[in-house]
């Protein structure tokens, strides 16, 4: 996550890769008569609304459906890790799927990360989270998510960025095993992470906590965080990182993964 640049908006200018992993959140979506109207249910469901202030809903008003969604909710919110976007992305793609019409354009609208989730593919995301290139397949990554439970919000994490003109993300050149990629992520930076950890100094031990796993390759965070990841060699040394994090900090979310 570079941040290369501010507009005169506000915004951040970003220079980012974007992966998904085999969690998430789960959504049903149906078309009903009135406005549209949602439900949050799930082990993260606290604290979540369920009004105007939720992606989901905002998705559905941009597209034009009256909908009924039912969110289930698995991820960590205002965690660093896209989920209120990729809820939202996944909103506008069943409303297409049931009403044969395409998703209308200015999706970033409804958050930076939408555009990007809309397509679900390894991509390296500039400009605000508009300009978006897909990149070569990556190798598969065995990853462990670990959010220590305080929510960071975004603005306030851009807002506390010392600099907002630093280097771009080196060029990625291809990559084929995991061990490339963590030497290659060796030369990235989140420029969130200070910011971000000036809100939430837990994330400073998450970060120590994953290092100190065996295998560990690279731990870094996510987006502004609070979520960071631990990249390990293979799923077996990502499970047992997985394991025993939980067995020390018992309060933590914790989740193997694979990223792509
Ligand atoms: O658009 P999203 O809801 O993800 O972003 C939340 C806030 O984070 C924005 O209102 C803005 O303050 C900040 N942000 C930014 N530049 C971006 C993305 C987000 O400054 N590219």
């Amino acid at each position: 996550m570079h941040v290369t640049g501010r507009r005169p908006d506000g915004y951040h200018l970003l220079d980012s890769l974007v992966v998904f992993a085999d969690i998430g959140d789960r959504l049903k979506v149906a078309l009903s008569p009135g406005a549209p109207s949602m439900t949050v249910t799930g082990p993260m469901a606290e604290g979540v609304p369920a009004d105007g202030r939720n992606l989901c809903l905002r998705a559905a008003y941009l597209f034009g459906a009256d909908a009924a969604i039912a969110l289930e909710k698995h991820l960590p919110a205002e965690a660093g890790i896209g989920g209120g976007s990729s809820d939202a992305a996944a909103v506008l793609r069943a409303l297409t799927a049931l009403t044969g019409r395409p998703v209308p354009p200015g999706t970033e609208a409804l958050g930076a990360d939408v555009p990007v989730c809309l397509d679900a593919h390894a991509t390296r995301m500039r400009g605000i989270g508009e300009v978006l290139a897909k990149v070569p397949a990556l190798p598969p990554l065995n990853a462990v998510l670990v959010n220590p439970g305080v929510a960071v919000p975004t603005p306030e994490v851009f807002r506390r960025l010392a600099t907002p003109d630093n280097a771009p993300m080196p060029e990625l050149p291809a990559l084929a095993d995991p061990a490339a990629l963590a030497l290659w992520l060796g030369d990235t930076r989140n420029d969130l992470e200070a910011p971000a950890r000036e809100v939430a100094p837990v994330i400073g031990e998450v970060l120590s906590a994953l290092e100190a796993q065996p295998g560990c390759l690279l731990a870094r965070m996510s987006g502004s965080g609070a979520t960071c990841f631990g990249l390990y060699p293979d799923t077996d040394s990502a499970g047992k990182a997985a394991a025993a994090l939980r067995e020390a900090q018992p309060g933590w979310w914790i989740h193997p993964t694979i990223l792509r």
